[in-house]
């Protein structure tokens, strides 16, 4: 064994090991205990809006990409030359997936993972996914070290291909008294950013190794689909993805130089892929105008991260085609039209945020008065507030607040496709929901 091998207190592994040989059935229960946690939110109520937190620069260079070949390991070059061989990639995206409590809380949970598993299994070797992206909200109430098993690993324990994850605000909002060395991110940096193919204590008795990716940022590279991941950090709402000026300080700002540097090298390169931006929070989300009854769901707009993201979008000149959040938990999808160098085009926000933890409708009743329920296709514009980019307008063209699901995302070198998939339904066909597809080239939508 190396020194360095020696120095590590978990395992190492020379090839990453993502299911379990044999599928075992689902669990009834939590292994370890899950007190309710009125009483916590109730101590902490305040704190989650205004608590952010600071994070490590990532590992790489802010141009510097993380590969779906270099996750994979040994089989890297092989599983990425069959992609290109095909001409077509599948990957899975969810979010908020945590589950707090045992019993029908966990059901949902696990029906969504092993419809997950399942469609990584039977379906047809050319359109069958090859890994899943985390949208946040890995595991509640906060990122605690004792429910990743309970919460991620057991769940996803048959699902056999990467999965990587940015942190939601449960993967990093910091409860009072936590010990120096045990923050959230600290866990979910062990977790998910390692620096070696390690399986952590968090995995239990399982055998998925520790994901590697290079920091809470990142962008992933992979056939057809270059995907900016960006950590939206601790605050219930809004979004922050920067100091913003001094309105965070605690907040560094290696993620703008770090979008900057990434949509750069898109230009640069005249990259043809599909470019994605990742981010938990979204930057739209349902409210009705004030002419509308009713009051909008659990979370806003992030209107203010939108104008940071937009600003260097612009500045650069790359618009990326399409944005996933999570955060909100229910399913929401619009189209914001954008003009950039003399050119109108489309772009679909999408909010999937109800991997398992809850689904939450997208009005609530304000006291003593009925909801509406808004319409698909409406306009929306007045959700975007002072965008810094000439934005013409934004629709919301469909959305569900009532089921469990999961996103599936395809792309070849002419367009990319986000499906939105529903729990419970016997066939990949029949669960489809929505479905969004856009041309690379002209980033015009095309209709399905
Ligand atoms: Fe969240």
């Amino acid at each position: 064994m190396s020194e360095i091998e020696n120095a590590v207190p978990y395992p190492i592994f020379h090839e990453p090991v993502f299911a379990e040989d044999k599928a075992t059935h689902d669990p009834t229960a939590f292994l370890t205990d899950h007190p309710s946690d009125t009483a916590l939110y109730k101590q902490v109520d305040d704190l989650l809006k205004k608590q952010v937190v600071g994070f490590e620069k990532s590992r790489i260079g802010p141009d510097q990409l993380f590969t779906l070949e270099e996750a994979y390991g040994p089989r890297g070059k092989d599983v990425v030359k069959k992609i290109s061989d095909a001409g077509r990639i599948v990957f899975h995206a969810i979010g908020d997936s945590g589950s707090t409590s045992e019993g029908k809380q966990y059901q949902d949970e696990l029906a969504v993972t092993d419809q997950l598993t399942m469609d990584c299994n039977v379906t047809e070797v050319a359109n069958r996914p090859s890994f899943l992206l985390h949208l946040g909200d890995v595991v509640y109430d906060f990122g605690e070290a004792q429910y990743y098993y309970d919460q991620f690993y057991e769940p996803f324990r048959d699902y056999p291909a990467p999965i990587f994850a940015i942190p939601g605000n449960h993967d990093s909002f910091v409860l009072p008294n936590t010990p120096a060395g045990q923050t959230p991110l600290d866990t979910f940096s062990r977790n998910f950013c390692s620096q070696t193919l390690v399986i952590t204590p968090e995995a239990g008795s399982l055998h998925r190794t520790a994901m590697t990716q290079p920091g809470v940022y990142y962008a992933l590279d992979m056939p057809f689909v270059r995907v900016l991941c960006l950590f939206s950090n601790a605050l219930e709402d809004p979004g922050v993805i920067s100091s913003d000026g001094g309105n965070w300080p605690d907040v560094p700002d290696f993620q703008l130089e770090f979008l900057e540097a990434q949509l750069q090298k898109i230009k640069d390169e005249d990259y043809k892929g599909a470019v994605l931006i990742a981010v938990h929070h979204p930057p739209f989300s349902y409210a009705p105008s004030t002419s509308v009854k009713g009051a909008g769901g659990s979370h806003g707009c992030s209107t203010a991260m939108l104008r940071q993201i937009d600003t260097i979008c612009k500045k650069v000149g790359v618009y990326p085609h399409a944005f996933l959040s999570g955060h909100a938990h229910n399913y929401q999808r619009y189209t914001r039209t954008v003009e950039m160098d003399g050119k109108s085009f489309d772009v679909p926000f999408i909010v999937c945020g109800d991997g398992g933890h809850h689904v939450n409708r997208i009005v609530r009743a304000r006291r003593g008065s009925s909801t509406e329920e808004p319409h698909f296709g409406i306009d929306v514009s007045y959700l975007d507030v002072k965008p810094a980019i000439n934005a013409k307008g934004v629709m919301l063209e469909k959305y569900n607040d009532q089921g469990y699901g999961y996103l599936r995302i395809s792309a070849d070198k002419d367009q990319v496709a986000i499906g939105f998939h529903l729990v419970g339904q016997t066939s990949l066909a029949q669960s489809r929901f929505d479905k969004v597809t856009v041309d690379l080239a002209s980033h015009e939508m095309i209709a399905n």
